[in-house]
């Protein structure tokens, strides 16, 4: 990815305490268009923290987002899904009971009306599903009908990425650990997903504490640690090796000049 070419967002100096403790200190990330990110780090490192931030679950003690180049603030997770910004976290992403197209559509229903009383537009709501899922997601799936429930858990994560899309003209998607709970082929699933997701202009951002998967999926790699960015490196200039030096912090040059 070129320097010159501006990320869709950036976080600079982001700050974030719960009471005593300094969970992200002096966060930052830029995320590019048809990027993967990955982001890596021990447990407690800030990952999460750093993410909430930028989906306004959180709000920053101090520092600065930008979309496209516009300074943003998130005052609670609407602000930022209506900036084009979307997370998803596997379990909490689907109603069991409902299918597919119900679910993508979950809060901003269509409607038709029939002799003027007004009836959910399923029929519409599926074929736009349809859609969204080859054309946004590029994925194809089945049991379209079936409640959530009965679909795999990389197919779930299928649903609810393209419920995100649907939500807003999105821009950046975020996976916190998204095969966290995932056999190897949903794994497999879910990693091609990302892929897709990436091909269709979507700059991506993963959490994730599988460095395999990181280099199969990540363009770069931001390491946190204690609360600090301290590495970023480009997956095809790095190896694993060096990546858990980061993260656990062993006394190499990458670390001290980061
Ligand atoms: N709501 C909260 N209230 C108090 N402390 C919190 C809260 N959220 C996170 N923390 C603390 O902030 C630090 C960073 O947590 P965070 O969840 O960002 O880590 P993480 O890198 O995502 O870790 P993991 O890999 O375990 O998910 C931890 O010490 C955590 O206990
Ligand atoms: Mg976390």
């Amino acid at each position: 990815m070129s320097e010159a070419v501006q990320p869709v967002l950036s976080m600079r100096g982001i700050d974030k305490s719960f009471g005593g403790l300094r969970a992200v200190i002096d966060g930052h990330l830029e995320a590019h268009a048809g990027e993967v990110l990955a982001i890596v780090g021990d447990n407690g490192a800030g990952k999460s923290t750093l993410i909430k931030v930028l989906t306004g679950v959180y709000q920053a003690d101090a520092g600065e987002i930008r979309v496209g180049g516009q300074p943003a603030h998130f005052r609670n997770r609407r602000d930022s899904i209506n900036a084009g910004i979307d997370a998803v976290y596997q379990n909490l992403a689907l109603v069991d009971l409902l299918p597919a197209p119900a679910n993508v559509f979950l809060g901003h229903e269509r409607v038709v009306k029939v002799l003027g009383i007004p009836f959910l537009d399923n029929r519409g709501m599926r074929r736009e599903t349809v859609r969204i899922l080859q054309e946004r997601v590029g994925v194809h799936l089945d049991g379209l009908d079936q409640p959530a429930l009965n679909l795999s858990g990389g197919q779930r994560q299928a649903v609810a990425i393209a419920r995100a899309v649907n939500a807003a003209d999105l821009k950046v998607l975020v996976l916190d650990e998204p095969v966290a709970a995932l056999g190897p082929q949903e794994t497999k699933a879910t990693l091609d997903l990302v892929r897709s997701v990436r091909d269709k202009g979507i700059a991506v951002i993963i959490i994730s504490h599988n460095l395999e998967h990181v280099f199969a999926v990540a363009d770069r790699v931001q390491v946190m640690r204690g609360g600090r960015v301290v590495g970023v490196v480009n997956t095809a200039e790095s190896t694993k090796r060096e990546v858990l030096g980061l993260i656990v912090g062993a006394e190499t040059e990458e670390v001290l000049e980061a």
